[in-house]
């Protein structure tokens, strides 16, 4: 299938607002999970700048590691716009299930399962999309969790990919079941597991199963233009789009979106000073969640997501490479848009294609 990049006139979706369960969202534009970068301070400037839903990063199912301050800073949502959404992996049903309850305690209103993930560490324990393999036993988990959430009143959704290989493109028959299961929302990932991240997203199995379910279905992979999501939101029907490695260091992209499916016209790119401030403020909540050593060195992924597409980035990456202290990374981030802002106004808008091509995320 190739999208045709033709603009076509604003379209409000006939069920617009959509609806997760009992929370109803106030777009169709949504940040994807991505372990070890969609953490709270992410999901909230995602948020902030219009992305309508964010899904928390991964959180294990084994019990034994939900103390562990990996998990505790992944399950912080505090000050975070509802609905709060937990993403869970796992390996067994019962487990998942305990998983869900225990989120749900800590403030989850929405339980995610992932089925979506290649990441070794998650495939090789037979969670995450290596469960696509074994559809009965992905439909247990799904059964299992959904049972579990019900009491609760909470609504559980299925993050996929087309399949497990070309051959296997089990997302239809596996998102059929989980609608019949009670699951209140699907998204799927144009990819199937064995592409990892390579070749396209493709989004003729999205229209499949968005054709074929009567709950909202969600469409991702490689959209990270406001006219790829218009163009994709076309041809697949889907009730809304998810952005992941596009976002990464441009978290304004979710108003460019939105903006571009209510006018039909393109925003300018932010302002540096904007860019600037925004990233200042990311940093600042991101020490107070990581704590000042883990953060800064934590945070340089992010300052070169931000810097990447701009002029000296290469040079000032390496710098932020030799600070490590939280003081000294904000002024080089200062000084490096102070100095970009005495040359232009705006940054430059990025290359199409450019910003899914260059980001792989490590755990991926
Ligand atoms: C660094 C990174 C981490 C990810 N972690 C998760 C995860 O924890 N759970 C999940 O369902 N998907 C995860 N994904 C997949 C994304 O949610 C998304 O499906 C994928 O990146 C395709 O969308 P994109 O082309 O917009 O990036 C991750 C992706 C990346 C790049």
């Amino acid at each position: 299938m190739c999208l045709v990049f033709q603009h076509f006139a604003p379209f409000p979706h006939p069920e617009f607002p959509m609806q997760i369960g009992p929370y109803a969202l106030a777009n169709r534009v949504f940040v994807a999970p991505m372990a070890g970068v969609t953490d709270r301070p992410f999901r909230q400037l995602c948020k902030r700048l219009g992305a309508a839903y964010a899904v928390s990063e991964m959180v294990t199912s084994r019990k034994d590691l939900w103390d562990s301050l990996k998990t505790s800073r992944r399950a912080n949502h505090a000050g975070e716009p509802g609905p709060i959404a937990v993403q869970i992996a796992g390996t067994e049903g019962e487990m998942m299930a305990q998983a869900a309850v225990y989120n749900i305690a800590r403030g989850a209103q929405i339980i995610d399962i992932n089925m979506g993930c290649p990441a070794k560490k998650v495939c090789n324990r037979w969670a995450g999309s290596a469960l696509m393999q074994d559809e009965a036993l992905a439909i247990a988990i799904v059964q299992a969790v959904v049972k579990a959430c019900a009491p609760h009143g909470v609504p559980v959704t299925l993050k996929m990919r087309t399949g497990w290989s070309a051959q296997g493109k089990n997302a239809l028959a596996i998102a059929l079941a989980a609608e019949q299961a009670g699951v209140a929302m699907v998204t799927v990932h144009g990819r199937t597991r064995e592409q990892g991240y390579k070749g396209f997203a493709e989004y003729d199995t999205v229209r499949a199963v968005k054709a074929a379910l009567r709950i909202p279905v969600v469409a991702n992979g490689d959209i990270d233009t406001p006219q790829k999501a218009a163009a994709v939101l076309d041809y697949t029907g889907a009730d809304a789009v998810m952005v992941g490695r596009a976002a990464q260091g441009r978290p304004w992209l979710f108003r460019e979106i939105n903006h571009y499916l209510a006018t039909g016209t393109q925003l300018a790119p932010p302002l540096v000073e904007e860019v600037r401030r925004l990233l200042v403020e990311h940093l600042h909540d991101h020490y107070s969640l990581y704590g000042d050593y883990t953060g800064v060195r934590s945070a340089r992924k992010h300052i070169g997501w931000y810097v990447q597409a701009l002029p000296g980035s290469e040079a000032f990456r390496r710098q932020m490479l030799g600070l490590d202290e939280t003081g000294a990374q904000v002024a080089a981030v200062q000084a490096f848009f102070d100095q970009l802002g005495a040359h232009m106004d705006r940054i430059p808008a990025p290359q199409q294609g450019a910003a899914t091509t260059q980001h792989t995320g490590e755990t991926v």
